[in-house]
């Protein structure tokens, strides 16, 4: 048995967060009291992740938001969520929570990511990303390489793509990317069965190694829909080695039916994905 009080000296101070540890020291669970007041993690497109723990929280007083990849959910005083691992969220608001944590919350386990499109000054770090993801490949076959000037093009032209990232402290560890140049989609097109000239690919989903396994491909892709929503593009096309089952999983999670299964011109099997928005 252990009883502890609340300690207002024993604090956290954050840019727009204030956490009180009740330091129970047991590793299956602890419990803080933060008071939030703003958003946070602080920062347009930042989202925290734990990596190991489930993240309960009770609204002890006032009322805010907590954001949920891409559901936001309203709160008052007395509502509860439980945030499960490798879910990406942010808090928004003025309250005080009360937060239990299973296994206990270790500051290891838990990571901020920034979600944002890939700019042109990181133009370097992109394919960097792309030859390390490349010559780490568990068998070849599973990504087809773009040619250098379609890398430029999805950098330079907003016309061509649209490339969405992953960045862990400015670090970029993961890229999903919405092509919809016009001639690209053409020659892609005829494969799907399908006659409308408004379609989008979702491609170059490229992940560090060391980054794998935290949903990140699949938070990617999500925005790559919300994207091409808002776009208003009709279909969505995607395509993926029937044996990389994690690259076929990222696009099922995503909304995206299977088509069929063929093998391209260019010697390649693949799984062919549609969606029609
Ligand atoms: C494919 C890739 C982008 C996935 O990145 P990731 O961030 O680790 O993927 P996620 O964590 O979002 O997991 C994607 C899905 O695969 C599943 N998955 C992850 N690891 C798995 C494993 N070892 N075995 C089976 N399924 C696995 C996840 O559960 C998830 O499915 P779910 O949403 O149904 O639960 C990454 O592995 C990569 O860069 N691979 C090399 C390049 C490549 O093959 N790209 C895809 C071309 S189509």
């Amino acid at each position: 048995m252990i009883y502890k009080k609340f300690n207002q000296a024993e604090f956290f101070n954050g840019k727009t967060n204030k956490t009180y540890e009740y330091n129970i020291e047991d590793n299956d669970i602890n419990y803080c009291i933060v008071d939030i007041d703003g958003r946070f993690p602080s920062g347009e497109g930042i989202y925290a992740l734990n990596k190991e723990c489930k993240e309960m929280a009770h609204v002890l007083s006032g009322n805010g938001i907590l954001v949920v990849e891409d559901k936001e959910y309203n709160l008052e005083k007395d509502d509860v969520v439980l945030i499960d691992k490798f879910e990406k969220y942010y808090w928004k608001g003025k309250m005080r929570l009360g937060l239990p944590c299973s296994p206990a919350w270790e500051p290891q386990q838990h990571i901020e990511l920034e979600f944002k499109i890939v700019e042109e000054n990181d133009r370097e770090q992109f394919l960097n990303l792309v030859n390390h993801v490349l010559s780490n490949l568990d068998n070849k076959d599973y990504f087809i390489p773009y040619s250098n000037d379609e890398y430029d093009s999805m950098i330079y032209n907003k016309n061509y793509a649209t490339i969405f990232g992953a960045y862990h402290k400015n670090k970029l560890v993961g890229v999903s990317v919405v092509i919809f140049d016009k001639k690209y989609m053409e020659e892609e097109k005829p494969l799907y069965d399908i006659s409308s000239t408004n379609i989008c690919e979702l491609g170059g989903n490229l992940v560090l190694p060391e980054y794998r396994g935290l949903k990140i491909a699949s938070f990617l892709q999500k925005l790559s829909i919300e994207y091409a929503i808002k776009k208003k593009f009709e279909y969505v096309i995607a395509m993926a080695h029937p044996d990389n089952i994690k690259g076929c999983k990222t696009l099922e999670g995503a909304g995206l039916n299977y088509l069929k299964t063929l093998k391209l011109q260019s010697g390649y099997l693949r799984n062919l994905y549609l969606l029609k928005l």
